[in-house]
């Protein structure tokens, strides 16, 4: 019986520090679209006995800064996947983009950008902007294994990794993500240390 008030703070310390841990991990909404969007394009691949494109997050975060950098152009025929091929629009300020999430040139430049423009991002219309536009022959590619998507407003921007140095949009964030379990691990740690110490 004498543990048992011990044993509850130690339960306690050790729940609560797990909800900070989980708090430090923002829970997404409104990925609705995204998800749609996700799904139809492995079922477009699946129909062409491709690969499924597995969910890269540091793609995810550059589509979402581009998404946002068009957020308040309207949609016209000449953008979007509506775009003819090389007049798509450049962006000055492109690396700084890539510097946003944690990325280069080097290892983003296999990869391909698709932004498409669909107002209120209505899904059947937005998966359409993508197996029956010209950017079917992207998802039809095999060299691409990976995948990001990002929205804002009526525009929603997929882009496409390789699993290359070149074009696998890993380097910096596999640091980051190593911190990150790191910090989490020497957390628990001194957590299990501190609870002998209080248990002893
Ligand atoms: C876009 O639409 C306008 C007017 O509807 C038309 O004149 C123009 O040729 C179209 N452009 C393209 C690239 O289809
Ligand atoms: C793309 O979306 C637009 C709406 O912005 C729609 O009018 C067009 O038909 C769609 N394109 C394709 C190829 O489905
Ligand atoms: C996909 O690519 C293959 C080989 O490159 C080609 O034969 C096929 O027609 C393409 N399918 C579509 C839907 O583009």
């Amino acid at each position: 019986m004498v543990f048992l008030p011990k044993f509850s703070l130690l339960l306690w310390i050790l729940l609560s520090s797990y909800a900070i841990l989980l708090i430090n991990y923002p829970v997404k909404c409104g990925n609705d679209e995204k998800d749609d969007l996700y799904q139809g394009i492995n079922k477009y691949r699946a129909s062409l006995s491709l690969k499924s494109l597995t969910k890269n997050k540091n793609a995810d975060c550059l589509a979402d800064k581009i998404a946002d950098q068009f957020k308040n152009q309207p949609c016209t025929n000449t953008t979007g996947a509506n775009t003819v091929p090389g007049t798509e629009p450049q962006f000055s300020n492109y690396p700084n983009l890539l510097a946003k999430c944690h990325l280069a040139i080097s290892d983003t430049k296999d990869g391909t950008v698709m932004p498409a423009c669909v107002p209120g991002l209505a899904s059947s219309l937005v998966l359409a902007n993508f197996t029956k536009s010209l950017y079917s022959e992207n998802l039809n590619d095999t060299q691409f294994t990976g995948i990001g998507i990002g929205s804002e407003d009526n525009w929603i921007v997929v882009v496409l990794t390789t699993d290359t140095p070149t074009g696998n949009f890993a380097p910096y964030s596999s640091d980051a993500q190593n911190l990150i379990s790191k910090v989490g691990m020497i957390y628990s740690s001194m957590l299990l240390i501190a609870a002998n110490i209080f248990l002893s």
